[in-house]
């Protein structure tokens, strides 16, 4: 269908990233996969979909693959940012690298990828932007997830910030935050068991579901619990 709606997700080749271009395929979403090395994304079959080098290290990285999303399909509806990363440290035991780091991945990428989508997604007249960030974006759980939790606070303002900014033209911004999810991520930062954590599948679910919500009835932030955590 050459009118169906395009989303853009970063970090698209593994692990959540993956999990939601399955899911809005399904949908009947058309694609734009970023990842570092494309040749590792695979689209899900029958998927229109475009991948694309994407470096959320890289800042000329999101106007590239903005600009390569817009010439293929002609339009965005949705910027899904997905890709980040999770240092394992004490806020004391880091440095200002690993805090660099971290900003500049799970903060100033997504908020550079929105920007340059930013009047695709106006045109789009109902732009949805979806942000992966964490329950670490709402509580500090651990000394250890401590400098993560920074990042992730950070995240969680960004889209709050993001979605007054695209309040009156019809953008709507959504902050997926999950605790523990059943991938690569979660394996090297904890030893407890993937089938009591969330599994990507239903974050994935979740994704596709905020975003068919008309403007009228738009959700900020979705907190969810796996079984490995108190309740939130
Ligand atoms: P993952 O490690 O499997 O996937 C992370 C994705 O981000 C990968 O595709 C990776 O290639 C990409 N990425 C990392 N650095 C990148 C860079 N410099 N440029 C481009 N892409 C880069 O982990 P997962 O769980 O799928 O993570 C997805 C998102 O979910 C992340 O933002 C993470 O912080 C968040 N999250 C994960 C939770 C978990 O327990 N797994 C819990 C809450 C949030």
């Amino acid at each position: 269908m050459t009118d169906a709606r395009v989303a853009m997700i970063s970090g698209a080749s593994r692990g959540i990233g993956s999990e939601i271009a399955a899911a809005l395929a399904r949908a009947g979403w058309r694609l734009s996969l970023g990842a570092r090395n494309p040749a590792q994304l695979t689209p899900p079959p029958g998927a229109d979909a475009l991948a694309h080098c994407f470096d959320a290290r890289d800042p000329a990285s999101e106007k590239l693959w903005v600009a390569a999303t817009a010439e293929r399909f002609g339009r965005i509806d949705a910027v899904i940012a997905n890709a980040g990363i999770m240092i394992p440290k004490t806020v004391i035991a880091a440095d200002d690298a690993d805090l660099d780091d971290l900003i500049q991945v799970n903060v100033k990428s997504p908020l550079r990828l929105v920007r340059a989508a930013w009047p695709h997604l106006v045109a789009s007249g109902h732009g949805r932007v979806v942000t992966i960030a964490s329950l670490s974006g709402k509580r500090v759980k651990s000394a250890g997830s401590g400098l993560y939790a920074v990042s992730k606070f950070a995240a969680l303002a960004m889209t709050h910030a993001i979605r007054h900014a695209g309040w009156d033209e019809g953008v709507r911004a959504t902050a997926i935050c999950p605790g523990f999810v059943a991938t690569d991520m979660a394996a090297a930062a904890t030893s407890r068991p993937p089938e009591g954590m969330t599994q990507p599948q239903d974050v994935a679910r979740i994704v596709a579901f905020v975003l068919d919500l008309p403007g009228t009835a738009s959700i900020a932030e979705v907190p969810i619990n796996s079984t490995l955590e108190d309740s939130w």
